[in-house]
């Protein structure tokens, strides 16, 4: 299976903005009632915003793929988690035409990808309240600190909507921070012709007026970057698999020659991945296979990835994984990427193991036969910065990290670990730290070294007898 996905080139690390960071970590903001512009992740100092959580998004977006004009609404049902004066919500570009907390008009700005909202009266710790806010403009995606591009991404037909790790500000504004998730409802009209796909279960469809409306829900939590509405020209297929999960793939028809024998095979992914890491964590499955080269990647969005093209059957497995790693079991902070690009990596290898493929020990051992020159050795995957999010270490070495764990605790304890790491952090986050708990707890064996040599160790390790 290959280890090396195509992505984009890495370019030079953009300098962080440090004054965000140290607003996020302000104390005296959050005494003096102001929401902080950030959580305080150390990449994307300005994804999420400090003060509350929002518990729902309930967003209805027309899109006309002619003009490329977005019209927005967003209800956010939302919990203060401390007195709120003012919070911020990220929105990139677009235009606020109205906003209410809780019916009432509140004052807005905008600063950068902050939207500053200044309630009538304040809001009390532990306070349920909604925000609306309307919106429209013309969307485009925001470009990362390693130059790929994500959010709304027009394409031919329609757009394709993959948020990870910033885009999701790009179409709706959100608390953009995969710490606060929350369910679902998208409502998404487009030209008759076109079908708009978002992720969980599509509860109706709707033509009149040469308009089609589609309504999607999504109950399990999930993280902003996650959220789609991927529109095309699309064929489409709907069915139950054996455990009732309702799978809705959507197809560019220039794709479903090579996408065919591929999405084929997802419930037997599926029910595969469920032996292995228990019970598929959603009631809705599915694809969207576009024609997306502006993109030029695929994404995990939950339920139901997007790909830019036809997939071959090592990343439909890949997204797949990452429904259990990264969609239901989330990063706390983005430097732990390897908790999803290493688990879903790690799965392809094991997925070769298990059908008469390369054994991961073959994987591994090729892998670690490059040279120490090679990009898979240029900086260790635990901490890699925002700029190398994506980058091949966090995916082939986070995977390499997993194997020398495996090797180290036998096979018996390292399916438990996975398994009690799906579990004991479904539909919520983990860190890299309570991984490495879960993993001595269950072993019985001290992993410190293990865990640092393979993450945050510089250069390519020396493997001992403890990893071989
Ligand atoms: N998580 C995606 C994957 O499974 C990659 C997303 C890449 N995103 C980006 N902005 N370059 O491989
Ligand atoms: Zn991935």
């Amino acid at each position: 299976m290959t280890h090396l996905r195509r992505r984009p080139a890495l370019l030079a690390a953009v300098p962080l903005a440090v004054t965000a960071l140290l607003a996020a970590a302000d104390p005296a903001l959050a005494a003096g009632g102001v929401g902080a512009p950030g959580v305080g992740d150390p990449c994307f100092p300005l994804a999420g915003n400090g003060g509350y959580h929002v518990d729902h998004y309930d967003l209805t977006v027309r899109y006309d793929p002619v003009s490329r004009r977005l019209e927005g609404k967003a209800v956010l049902t939302a919990r203060a988690t401390q007195r709120l004066t003012r919070f911020d919500l990220d929105l990139h570009g677009l235009k606020v035409t109205g906003l209410t907390v809780d019916r009432a008009e509140a004052r807005h700005r905008r600063h950068g990808q902050e939207l500053v909202v200044t309630p009538r009266r304040a809001l009390r710790k532990g306070e349920r309240f909604r925000v609306t806010v309307a919106y429209s403009g013309v969307p485009g995606p925001v470009t990362d600190p390693d130059g790929s591009l994500d959010g709304w991404i027009p394409t031919d037909d329609g757009a394709f909507v993959a948020s990870e790790p910033q885009g999701a500000m790009t179409w709706f504004p959100a608390n953009n921070h995969p710490t606060d998730k929350s369910s679902y409802d998208i409502t998404l009209t487009v030209p008759e012709g076109r079908t708009a796909v978002a992720n969980g279960v599509l509860l109706g469809q709707r033509t009149a007026h040469g308009k089609t409306t589609f309504r999607w829900r999504q109950t399990e939590p999930m993280a902003a970057y996650l959220a789609t509405a991927t529109i095309g020209k699309f064929r489409v297929e709907r069915f139950t698999t054996r455990d009732g999960v309702k799978v809705y793939n959507a197809v560019d028809p220039r794709e479903a020659g090579a996408a065919a024998p591929v999405l084929k095979k997802l419930p037997s992914v599926l029910e595969w991945e469920s032996r292995l890491f228990g019970r598929y964590p959603f009631r809705a499955a599915g694809a969207v296979v576009d024609r997306a080269p502006q993109a030029g990647y695929a994404l995990e969005t939950q339920t139901r990835p997007v790909y830019d093209r036809a997939p071959d059957l090592g990343t439909l497995v890949h997204e797949s994984a990452h429904q259990w790693f990264g969609d239901s079991v989330s990063l706390t902070s983005w430097k732990d990427i390897w908790l999803n690009e290493g688990f879903a990596t790690y799965t392809e290898w094991l997925y070769a193991e298990q059908h008469g493929g390369d054994s991961a020990q073959k994987t591994f051992d090729a892998l670690y036969a490059t040279p120490a020159g090679d990009e898979l050795w240029a900086f260790p995957p635990g901490n890699p910065g925002g700029e190398n999010i994506f980058g091949t270490p966090v995916y082939a070495r986070g995977a390499m990290a997993l194997h020398a764990l495996r090797t180290a605790v036998g096979d018996r304890a390292f399916f438990r670990v996975l398994r009690a790491w799906a579990a004991e952090h479904r539909h919520g986050n983990g860190t890299t730290a309570q991984l490495e708990r879960l993993a001595e707890r269950l072993s019985g064996k001290e992993l410190g070294g293990l865990f640092r040599t393979w993450l945050y160790a510089r250069g390519k390790p020396n493997v001992s007898q403890k990893t071989r």
